[in-house]
């Protein structure tokens, strides 16, 4: 039996964080549309004219001085990508000129500037930027302008000035947990490229393995099986230059080491053995012995490799999850601690903070001799961290605000953990600095920014891009556009063309889960599995750990729960349709009237169709579900859309003869449709609090 409060402590730490969410996700809905066509992020200024560029008319780039290879690379990759390169020879009269001037050439990690203005009229396209980081953008946004007109597709008139909010805008990539092959990292940097999110934070080391190739000390990678080798790391690094972007790379310590004591025994603060790396998602709580100068020789052997490898200045150690226990079931930790006066007042109790801080202290001393910044997560924070260290809060919007007034830079991470199958709104309504944040204006200007963070137990090589995208992208948004950029329906609908742009980027968020799903469907009609699969989502949080099946890191990730969408957009789609009856229908009271179906047809038409499609599901799919092992689990679910959707279908009946519902229907119905909420499978029929909205309707 998994012990729960071992596995649940991410979740545990994030729950206050997440309640505070749900509200604060209600408040931010907007007054106003945002409405700036497909651009995600939306950018600081638009202004759209009235004309498009014609209909197939191709552009030349004319830069003003020389280009440096990594922009002229990258304007030749978008000209392709929309299909608008004018052929060397042969220029015809539809090429217009496609202007480019950058005052130097940008580096990211220097924080150089990211402003840009894009102008697109009859005569031709400009850029405009102080950097070629500058450059970079604006060729993002060139690549969303494209609009169908007719049977063409045209570039839109249009004068955009743009510049991010903040400058620290990441993804983090959990490599270590599952191992991801480069040509996933290089995808998603496609994406993140697109969506001009500019830290790649690449988690490399946590107990189910080390994912880096060391030459200095090689049982590091090989006893974890799979690791990029340096020439693969290099790889990522020019291909993440060549898109703006930085990479960080995590060694997690003291904490999330059993991959490291398996080629170490010697780091060790308990005494387990480990002949293997982790072959568990229980948090472990093992930690380095931070009192041996054997740890110290080592990490600064390793580190002294590793920030030669990376280039990035910033260098993240990680720090989380260390709750001190084997510190403090070591007499010989202990008699250090006591000798270090590293005790609580009582004498005895290990002040486990005081203990890690020093091994923070003498790890920051090995950075700075290597000329990076360190960056932790928000458990590194407390008296005696120097402030220089950058926070990344995960616990809570506390740690970055206490990050700042203590004088450290931070970035926020809570209300982006991608891996708890939350809502692309429920990230969007998180703002680093909203305006009622309690710092001031100097302790504001250390929010550097936020990540979205893709922990990888419950992702693998293939479906990862489905847990990331587009959902990241709502990120994106909230971490480059300005503040009062708010609107969720907005967001959404841009989302969508987005996910769209990034399938032609090669990312497979959509066709993995398809892919997956035609296998369990094997020779049978893919359909009703994916009219089932599409209503369900994963259970929230970390709630998969704890529903009667065991996952370790061998487990497959080929159930219906890992086709099934991160975010059902057409649970939320239908909800969307429920408000709009739900606002004719008080319109008609506000009138005085009574209510029409009629006035609502075609949002009632597409409902009842839908109801009948889920209704009939269930018979369709029972062959598969009866015959296929791995299937059978999930047959309450599907028996549950059949039998709320004929629940839906009757209260829309109701609706459209203009009659009340018999209160005693009403209450029966709810009843139902509440004993059929139950998870199976390790997921959940997401569409039922749509269709119980629905039966409620007075
Ligand atoms: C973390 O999620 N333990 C940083």
């Amino acid at each position: 039996m998994l012990s729960l409060p071992a596995l649940s402590r991410r979740f545990l730490a994030l729950l206050p964080a997440l309640l505070l969410l749900a509200s604060s996700v209600v408040l931010a809905q907007p007054a106003a549309p945002t409405d700036t066509r497909n651009l995600l992020p939306v950018p600081t200024s638009v202004r759209w004219g009235t004309t498009t560029l014609k209909p197939k008319t191709t552009l030349r780039p004319l830069f003003q001085g020389n280009p440096d290879s990594i922009t002229s690379a990258a304007v030749t990759r978008t000209l392709n990508r929309l299909g608008l390169n004018a052929p060397v020879k042969n220029q015809s009269a539809n090429t217009l000129p496609l202007q480019i001037s950058y005052g130097k050439i940008g580096r990211p990690e220097l924080f150089d500037e990211e402003r840009y203005s894009l102008r697109v009229t009859p005569s031709g396209v400009t850029i405009d930027a102080p950097t070629s980081l500058g450059v970079l953008r604006a060729l993002a946004t060139l690549e969303q302008l494209p609009q169908v007109v007719g049977r063409n597709v045209v570039l839109p008139e249009v004068d955009i000035q743009d510049q991010p909010r903040f400058a620290w805008r990441g993804l983090l990539i959990d490599a270590a947990r599952h191992f991801m092959p480069v040509s996933v990292i290089k995808r998603n940097l496609d994406a993140m490229a697109a969506t001009k999110l500019n830290v790649l934070h690449w988690h490399l080391s946590d107990d189910q393995g080390f994912r880096v190739e060391s030459k200095t000390l090689p049982r590091l990678h090989q006893v974890s099986g799979q690791y990029y080798t340096h020439a693969q790391v290099r790889e990522v690094l020019r291909y993440a230059a060549a898109r703006g972007i930085r990479v960080l790379p995590e060694f997690d310590v003291p904490g999330h080491t059993i991959a490291w004591q398996s080629a170490y025994p010697q780091l060790a603060s308990g005494d387990t053995l480990y002949k293997t790396v982790y072959q568990s998602w229980r948090l472990a709580n093992v930690a380095m012995d931070p009192t041996k100068e054997t740890t110290y020789e080592l990490l600064d052997t390793l580190f002294g490799e590793m920030t030669a490898l990376f280039p990035d200045p910033y260098f993240h150690i990680g720090g989380d999850e260390n709750d001190g226990r084997q510190w403090r079931g070591n007499p010989r930790i202990m008699a250090f601690a006591k000798a270090k006066k590293m005790l609580k007042s009582d004498g005895k109790t290990l002040d486990k903070h005081a203990l890690q801080t020093y091994f923070n202290r003498r790890v920051l001393t090995m950075l700075t001799k290597y000329n990076k910044q360190m960056v932790g997560w928000d458990e590194i924070l407390g008296p005696g961290l120097p402030k220089n260290a950058v926070i990344q809060s995960w616990r809570g919007k506390k740690g970055l605000y206490d990050a700042a007034k203590a004088g450290n830079r931070a970035i926020l991470s809570n209300g982006y953990y991608l891996d708890l199958y939350l809502s692309a709104s429920n990230a969007y309504g998180t703002d680093p600095l909203p305006v009622d944040n309690p710092l001031s204006v100097t302790q504001q200007r250390l929010i550097m920014g936020g990540e979205a963070t893709m922990w990888s137990e419950f992702a693998d090589s293939v479906i990862i891009d489905s847990r990331i995208w587009p959902r990241a992208a709502a990120v994106a948004e909230r971490l480059w556009s300005a503040r009062e950029v708010t609107s969720t329906p907005d967001m959404y609908r841009r989302l969508a063309v987005v996910s769209r742009q990034l399938e032609g980027l090669g990312l497979q968020h959509r066709s993995a889960p398809e892919q997956l799903l035609r296998q369990l469907a094997g020779p049978t009609d893919v359909v009703p599995l994916r009219t089932l699969t599409q209503v369900l989502e994963p259970v929230k949080e970390y709630k998969r750990h704890f529903q009667g099946f065991t996952y370790t890191p061998s487990t497959p990730l080929n159930r219906l729960v890992d086709a099934a969408p991160a975010e059902s957009d057409v649970a939320r789609n239908f909800n969307c349709r429920v408000d709009s009856l739900m606002e004719a229908m008080s319109t008609a009271q506000a009138r005085g009237s009574v209510f029409a179906m009629s006035a609502s047809r075609r949002n009632a038409v597409t409902m009842r169709q839908q109801l009948q499609t889920w209704q009939a599901n269930h018979s369709l799919l029972i062959p598969l579900l009866a015959s296929s092992p791995t299937l059978t689990e999930y047959a309450p679910l599907s028996a549950a859309l059949s039998a709320a959707a004929a629940l839906g279908l009757e209260r829309l009946a109701l609706l459209e003869k203009q009659q009340q519902p018999d209160a005693e229907w009403q209450a029966e119905a709810i009843k139902q449709l509440d004993a059929l909420n139950k998870p199976a499978g390790q997921t959940e029929l997401v569409l039922l609090p749509a269709i119980r909205r629905l039966v409620e309707l007075k």
